[in-house]
């Protein structure tokens, strides 16, 4: 998720009046570029002392609700820089004031729900954007109009917890979808889905089976295939073994668990690079393909894939599945929503996902654990998603992309650079309109918000030579 973006019902900012002073055209770095923004030349002076963000009488929402209180306090301390200011020279000002930031929720306000794929999310986000600190360093915005939401639902980043353990604190600072092992606590993973629902963020957790499972044997006997060197099994183990009655069990309980556990609707099942060489190598399982009368290890896949989709759906989940699972399989359950991430020809691969009917998420050209020199968010940036061939009801199909940052190379150490800002660059691909890709335009912009994210405290990597007024945030 473009991870500073809110996610609730359409809000309504009105700006009071007045002012003027010489100002030079400015760079406000606005990021994601909202649907439309008109400035008027009337400046407004926002004082820390006075400035107050408040619900509007005519709002559905009020002071009980708790996730806007939350966000009004964390937008006011974004845009006046957490108090640094307070020990800063007065500054004897002659513009109006603007006192109050009112906030009209013109929808049902879901204050105690969590988010989901069709919530409403026009934000706070561009007015903070908007505010400036001009020459005397006092606060200040042009009155503006801003009209804005999102281009597709779906915007999220994959964090992987698995091929190294992220500590909660660094999960917390970055927040997206996360494939996760056994070694966060209950409490862990409550923490981190409530920090996540204030900011209007969805978790959506991913247990990838039948392959990249070795963990999961450790802990639970039989689980795995056991693999043969000849006619003895030689003491390794496969991927998991879809003809044993007892894995299915297995599976029940713990999808269940996890059912309870995570409230968002879906749950990710993986079904990515499963090796056959174990599975063909076991003589009960040659058996079992016989008996069923498999021709190919890829039909012994989606069997068990079709009985893992059919478990969590009767547990009322929903299920994303990585583009194999398609791709292997001749029938898969209608809604099931595809993610594409191989690289090779993908547009080629949107084009048939979607010709079967099926929405999907697009993650081939984001694969952000690959880097090289240079700047490479370019690339992510130009990236359009609904470029393949096929009808617009197929393009219909398309719920969004996501970036991903796989974990071999990544620990908390280096999350946080790595991550922003080149997954920002994917943030406004998937947020603002289509023509919003003029690169030149999006460099300047994008370097005022990556050192405005590091004056909000998260340490964002470089663009490019040059510097942040604010640089306070980089030191820890
Ligand atoms: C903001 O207000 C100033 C001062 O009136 C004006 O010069 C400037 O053009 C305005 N900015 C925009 C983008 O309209
Ligand atoms: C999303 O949440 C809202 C409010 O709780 C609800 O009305 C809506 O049906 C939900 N949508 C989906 C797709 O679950
Ligand atoms: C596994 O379950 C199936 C279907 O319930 C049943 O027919 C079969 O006998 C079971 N196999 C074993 C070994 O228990």
């Amino acid at each position: 998720m473009e991870q500073r973006r809110l996610g609730w019902p359409r809000l309504l900012g009105l700006l009071a009046v007045l002012a003027s002073r010489a100002f030079a055209a400015r760079n406000l770095g606005l990021w994601p570029m909202p649907g439309s923004v008109q400035m008027t030349p009337r400046l407004l002076h926002v004082s820390p002392d006075r400035f107050f963000i408040d619900h509007s009488p005519a709002s559905k929402a009020g002071p009980s609700c708790a996730l806007l209180q939350s966000a009004f306090q964390r937008y006011y301390d974004y845009i006046f820089g957490f108090n640094k200011w307070r020990h800063g020279p007065a500054k004897p000002h002659s513009e109006m004031d603007l006192q109050k930031l009112l906030v009209s929720v013109t929808q049902d306000p879901e204050c105690d729900n969590f988010p989901n794929i069709s919530s409403d999310e026009s934000c706070l986000e561009t007015f903070s954007q908007l505010i400036y600190q001009d020459s005397y360093g006092a606060f200040t915005v042009n009155e503006s109009k801003i009209i804005d939401s999102p281009r597709f639902p779906h915007r999220g980043i994959l964090i992987d917890t698995s091929r190294h353990f992220l500590p909660v604190k660094t999960i917390l600072k970055t927040l997206g979808s996360f494939s996760l092992s056994g070694v966060y606590t209950p409490n862990d993973i409550r923490r981190v889905i409530g920090y996540a629902r204030l900011r209007g963020i969805r978790i959506v957790p991913e247990f990838d089976s039948p392959g990249h499972t070795q963990s999961w044997g450790k802990g639970q006997k039989d689980l795995l295939t056991p693999c043969y060197q000849g006619k003895q099994s030689s003491g390794t183990f496969g991927p998991i073994n879809p003809i044993l009655n007892t894995t299915y069990s297995f599976l029940h309980d713990l999808f269940k668990e996890i059912s309870t556990v995570f409230p968002d609707k879906f749950i990710h099942l993986g079904g990515d690079e499963v090796q056959f060489d174990c599975w063909k190598s076991n003589p009960d399982i040659q058996n079992f393909m016989k008996s069923k009368g498999f021709a190919n290890f890829e039909r012994l896949e989606s069997f068990y894939m079709e009985k893992l989709l059919d478990m969590v759906s009767t547990m009322g989940k929903r299920s994303i599945v990585w583009q194999e699972v398609f791709d292997n399989k001749d029938k898969l359950s209608p809604g099931t929503v595809v993610q594409v991430w191989k690289s090779d020809k993908f547009p080629r691969e949107q084009s048939k996902v979607t010709e079967a009917g099926f929405p999907m998420i697009l993650s081939a050209p984001w694969y952000l654990d690959v880097i090289r020199y240079g700047q490479d968010w370019r690339g992510y940036y130009e990236v359009e998603p609904l470029d393949f061939p096929g009808s617009e009801k197929q393009k219909t199909l398309v719920i969004g992309g996501e970036a991903c940052l796989w974990g071999e190379y990544v620990d908390s150490t280096n999350l946080t650079p790595r991550l922003w800002p080149r997954a920002s660059a994917v943030g406004e691909r998937l947020w603002s309109h289509q023509g919003v890709r003029d690169l030149a335009d999006a460099y300047s912009r994008l370097t005022v918000h990556r050192c405005r994210m590091i004056r909000r405290g998260i340490s964002a990597q470089p663009l490019f030579t040059g510097y942040c007024n604010y640089e306070d945030g980089m030191s820890q």
